[in-house]
């Protein structure tokens, strides 16, 4: 991409793009698993100035950008129109991989140890940052070691849940390919392969236009202009935090709880969750509870799998831990509600492996240009609206190029859209308040409203828990996807 030569070529409205594609890039399996749960400090010095504007910008104006074709470009264009974009929005020239760090921007305030939250009622008061100690804590972005006194106590709760954890060895890398049988067998439900959801699995809001907003794998350095632009916007979001950046930023995980966003986890270092062990499992989600504990007080009782990689064994233990499963909108068998990945076709092979992950740092990485993210999200906005419900979208905080796109582009646009989307968290389009999305906090009754009594009763999910048997989720299996869609993918891959 680095040999694209944008040039301005017609002028339109709304803004629209058209723009080509390097198609001979070939992606180093390596480079992207690298990248994938890390982050590297900005280059840059982390600055107190705002947000570097940009000294010119096709966003908020109109026109269409194509590429001269090159002897390394291929045909590949990318087209999308916004109906608004963010004044003071990165050039969509500049957010590639090799792009400068921008400013980052401080927190806005830093959060008073023993403040009580008041957006919660019977919320814990919130832990002092300061005695947070990483070793106290696994490594960082390693699976934490199964012989700690924390996950024994761990592994004793899940035998103690009442639920049973199937039988099922932990499947091959490779993802779906690589595991061919395991891939169509009903018996796993396996999310990336087939597009399996349970009952328990959270992939939609229930009313149409409403958008469960989601952030995935920070916090990171560039959170704090997410924040500052959620602010501005009185926007909240989900963000599903990963244990590993939580020890690394803990004044932001603070940040975004006290800004009334919903806190969910994400696991400790980012792992496709089929391909681990039981005890395994249990040491990402438990250290990630355990840390987001720590330092906010409560504990979250939703979690994503990261890559959406789940079967019923990881369904099973995520709920046996207190956590329901969300993962995102999948409209069919080859489509996925993901701005940051390849929409649709390649994103569902690719997050069945640790290597041909989708959606995180495609840009980042180089794998995908921003044009193609945007061309991406405006094919969710076609499907969104063929829906007789809501979505939720795959989105990410942990690097600058992700936040640049939603702040700049993907946000100013939905918050344009006509018929309007009702943006919140997931908890909240699930008709919840944002305390129901805490163990410790947690009012709802099974009937799914908001009681405003008992607070504080830490017993709730337990119970709840313990009458929901594993059998009948999977006495309520149900295979989301087009005859023939497990074959067609395996026939295209190449490793
Ligand atoms: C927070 O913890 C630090 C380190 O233990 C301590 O020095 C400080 O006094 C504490 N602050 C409050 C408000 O408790
Ligand atoms: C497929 O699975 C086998 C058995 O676990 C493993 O040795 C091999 O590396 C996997 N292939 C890929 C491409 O991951
Ligand atoms: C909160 O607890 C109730 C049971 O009291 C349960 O039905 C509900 O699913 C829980 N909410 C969440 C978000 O886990
Ligand atoms: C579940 O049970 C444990 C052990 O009895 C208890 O500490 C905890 O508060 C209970 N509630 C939840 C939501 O985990």
């Amino acid at each position: 991409m680095k040999s694209l030569i944008p040039s301005v070529v017609a002028v339109l409205t709304p803004v629209a793009f058209v723009v080509g594609q390097n198609a001979g890039e070939h992606h180093s399996p390596l480079r992207r698993a690298q990248h994938h749960a890390r982050q590297d400090a900005p280059s840059a010095s982390t600055s107190t100035s705002p947000v570097a504007l940009p000294t010119s910008s096709v966003s908020g104006a109109s026109g269409t950008v194509s590429v001269a074709p090159t002897s390394t470009v291929d045909t590949a264009v990318y087209t999308f129109s916004l109906a608004a974009t963010n004044p003071t929005a990165v050039p969509l020239s500049i957010i590639t991989a090799n792009q400068a760090s921008s400013p980052t921007l401080p927190l806005s305030s830093t959060p008073a140890a023993g403040a009580s939250p008041t957006f919660i009622s019977g919320a814990p008061s919130l832990p002092n940052v300061s005695t947070i100690q990483p070793t106290n804590y696994p490594t960082m972005d390693r699976i934490p070691p199964l012989d700690s006194a924390e996950v024994q106590q761990w592994k004793q709760d899940v035998a103690n849940s009442g639920i049973s954890i199937p039988d099922f060895q932990p499947t091959n890398p490779g993802g779906c390919v690589n595991n061919t049988a395991i891939a169509t067998d009903p018996a796993r439900c396996w999310w990336s392969c087939t597009g399996c959801v349970t009952d328990k699995d959270i992939t939609q809001c229930p009313d149409k236009n409403s958008w469960g907003l989601t952030y995935d794998d920070g916090p990171g350095y560039y959170t704090p202009n997410l924040l500052q632009y959620l602010d501005e916007k009185d926007l909240k979001s989900t963000f599903f935090v990963v244990g590993s950046r939580a020890i690394q930023f803990p004044s932001l995980l603070q940040a975004e709880y006290l800004g009334q966003h919903q806190i969910a986890v994400h696991t400790w270092s980012h792992q496709p969750l089929t391909q681990l062990t039981n005890d395994e499992i249990i040491a990402e989600l438990g250290w990630t509870k355990k840390v987001i504990k720590d330092i906010l007080g409560i504990t979250p009782n939703m979690m994503r799998p990261p890559f959406g990689d789940i079967d019923n064994r990881v369904r099973a233990i995520s709920l046996a831990m207190g956590m329901t499963p969300v993962i995102w909108t999948r409209t069919s068998a080859t489509s996925t509600f993901d701005t940051d990945g390849e929409f649709p076709s390649a994103s569902s092979l690719r997050l069945c492996s640790p290597f041909f992950i989708t959606a995180d740092f495609n840009i980042h990485s180089g794998v995908t240009p921003v044009q193609k993210v945007l061309q991406n999200w405006q094919t969710i906005l076609a499907s969104a609206s063929t829906l007789d419900h809501g979505f939720i979208v795959l989105e990410h905080d942990l690097f600058q190029e992700s936040v640049e796109v939603a702040t700049g582009y993907i946000l100013p646009d939905a918050l344009a859209h006509n018929p309007p989307f009702k943006i919140q968290p997931v908890v909240s389009c699930l008709g919840m308040q944002i305390g129901d999305a805490y163990i410790e906090t947690n009012k709802t009754t099974a009937g799914g409203s908001s009681a405003s009594t008992s607070a504080g009763d830490a017993t709730k999910s337990n119970n709840s828990i313990r009458q929901s048997p594993f059998e009948s989720l999977v006495a309520t299996t149900l295979i989301v996807g087009v005859s023939g869609f497990a074959l067609g993918f395996f026939a295209l891959t190449r490793f």
